[in-house]
């Protein structure tokens, strides 16, 4: 069965590239999410990555209380593609064309591959955009604010294990020093946490060794001896392979759709490593977009909402404590009853 209200398919007309967007959901409300312009095998990969992400959009927006759904795009990019220039308009612009076709039940915004300026080219062809530059009507850069959401997941995580919520002196296993993970790595440096980081581009090296931070590989920072590996890249690093490999304590980070699978969470939980789902530990970026732009509220309000993640998280991890549950399912019961509440 399809899960999803609706799925669009199109070869953009001006690149011939493919162009999905998956609403999961607007139950809640209009549905919003990211474009991710990324490599994939072939456009059923991308198709896969679109439903699998919008799906998780609904569970994020619902677990922070707010009134939207889910939804996601994905421009499925060749293997060995870059795009820029001329190009790269192009491809913002079938994407708008797609957007603007939803009418509203979708909105987009920024994700793996895609940037504030990008938002400002679709924004050219359809009003349903977040975080365009402030030059062009938006709230910018989400990934500060995804980071610091996180950082709060990181502190109620902090709490539960070690009774306090300061993380000087933890150490840190960074997955990805992309946009958010780089804004991450920056915030637990100062901090005083110990840092261990990896990429799978080695010119981030520099950036990482900037903040003090020792550099590994993107396998072996999956065994190394830390308190808290964070996942901020791509998603799908937690296996049945990976996890038995594991030494940290816990796992939280912004990257989307961590699991492999579901069944994954159980692992993760017999091993006795916390996991905060990453549904949970990545809004701040959406908090933030919504909450100025929807809202229009001030930053104060935003910042304040991003910062709730840890009562947010602190709630669940009790939660599935006091009941004997995974926080996995601890966050998808109350992602599901609101859901389920709102639908007519
Ligand atoms: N990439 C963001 C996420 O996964 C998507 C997003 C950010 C959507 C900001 C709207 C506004 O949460």
């Amino acid at each position: 069965m399809l899960d999803h209200e609706q799925v669009v398919i199109r070869t953009g007309p001006r690149t011939g590239l493919p162009v999905i967007i998956a609403v999961h959901s607007t139950a809640l409300g209009p549905a919003a999410g990211g474009v991710r312009m990324w490599r994939y095998p072939g456009w059923r990969d991308g198709l896969a990555d679109a439903l699998r992400l919008s799906a998780a959009m609904t569970a994020k927006f619902a677990a922070a209380g707010l009134s939207n759904g889910g939804g996601k795009t994905v421009v499925a990019l060749p293997e060995g593609t870059v795009l820029d220039g001329p190009r790269r308009r192009d491809a913002l612009h079938d994407v708008g064309d797609a957007v603007a076709a939803l009418d509203g039940a979708y909105s987009a915004g920024p994700d793996v591959g895609t940037a504030p300026a990008d938002m400002a080219v679709i924004g050219e062809i359809t009003p349903h955009v977040f975080c365009r530059p402030a030059e062009a009507g938006g709230s910018g850069d989400s990934s500060p604010h995804t980071a610091d959401g996180t950082l709060a997941a990181l502190r109620a995580a902090a709490r539960h294990l070690y009774g306090t919520r300061s993380l000087a002196g933890r150490r840190f296993g960074i997955i990805g020093l992309g946009h958010v993970g780089e804004h991450l790595a920056g915030l637990l440096a100062a901090e005083g946490a110990e840092l261990t980081v990896t990429d799978i581009d080695p010119a981030k090296r520099p950036k990482a060794e900037a903040l003090g931070a020792a550099w590994t590989g993107p396998d072996e920072i999956l065994g190394a001896d830390v308190d808290v590996l964070v996942p901020a890249a791509l998603g799908g690093v937690l296996t049945e392979q990976t996890v038995a490999r594991l030494r940290c304590r816990a796992v939280v980070g912004p990257a989307n759709n961590q699991l492999a699978s579901p069944g994954v969470a159980d692992l993760l939980h017999r091993r006795g490593i916390l996991w905060v789902p990453d549904y949970v530990a990545s809004a701040g970026g959406v908090i933030h977009a919504v909450t100025t732009e929807l809202h229009r509220l001030g930053p104060g309000e935003a910042r304040a909402r991003v910062a709730a993640i840890e009562d947010t998280v602190t709630g669940l991890l009790d939660t599935a404590t006091r009941s004997g549950r995974t926080p996995a399912e601890a966050a998808d019961e109350l992602a599901r009853r609101r859901v389920r509440t709102a639908a007519p």
